[in-house]
């Protein structure tokens, strides 16, 4: 396990984010959807810098990956997701991949209408892109690694870990 960016760095990056999200939407309803399971350690850290009211709900993306890193079918369930009548929704995932997860999710929300639907990732892989838009808000651009750490999973371990680590190919056989 290597270290791609250690604690401190990222504590620093999401308060940072979190004060830039509390000017963006300071005096508007604002709710925060996490999508679980990959962003709940972004979420715990990111609502506390955010220093606006808001309300908080969770969904889950489920997208069925092989042994390691080959997306498959996506799975939503917005079960849990809070009345978002007249609110403006601020979408949070762990990583923006090949985007086709915040698109999907996006679109599904879309539908419920919100007054407005922004996105924001802790990490944002700029060269795995596969679709037309990119993230509202990031903490982080990375190169096309498999990453681990502050939520982001390996076959369901690794999330606990407090910084983001990268596997190489030897590490993830
Ligand atoms: P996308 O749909 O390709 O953008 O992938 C997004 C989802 O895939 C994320 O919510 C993660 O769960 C997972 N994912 C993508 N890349 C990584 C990675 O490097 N490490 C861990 N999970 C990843
Ligand atoms: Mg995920």
């Amino acid at each position: 396990m290597k270290v791609l960016i250690d604690q401190e760095q990222i504590n620093s990056r999401v308060i940072n984010l979190g004060r830039e999200l509390a000017k963006e939407y300071e005096g508007r309803p604002l709710t925060i959807i996490g999508v679980l399971s990959g962003s709940l350690v972004l979420m715990a850290d990111l609502i506390r810098a955010i220093d606006v009211p808001h309300q908080v709900g969770m969904i889950q993306a489920s997208s069925y990956r092989g042994k390691t890193t080959t997306p498959g079918l996506l799975e939503v369930n917005l079960d849990y997701l809070p009345d978002i009548t007249g609110r403006n929704v601020l979408l949070v995932d762990d990583i923006f991949d090949t985007g086709k997860t915040m698109q999907t999710v996006l679109a599904q929300i879309g539908e419920l209408k919100p007054r407005s639907l922004k996105s924001a990732v802790l990490l944002w892989k700029v060269e795995a892109n596969e679709v037309d838009f990119t993230p509202d808000f990031h903490c982080f651009k990375i190169p096309d690694h498999f990453v681990v750490g502050y939520g982001l999973d390996y076959n369901n371990e690794y999330r606990h870990l407090p910084f983001i680590g990268y596997l190489e190919d030897a590490d993830l056989a």
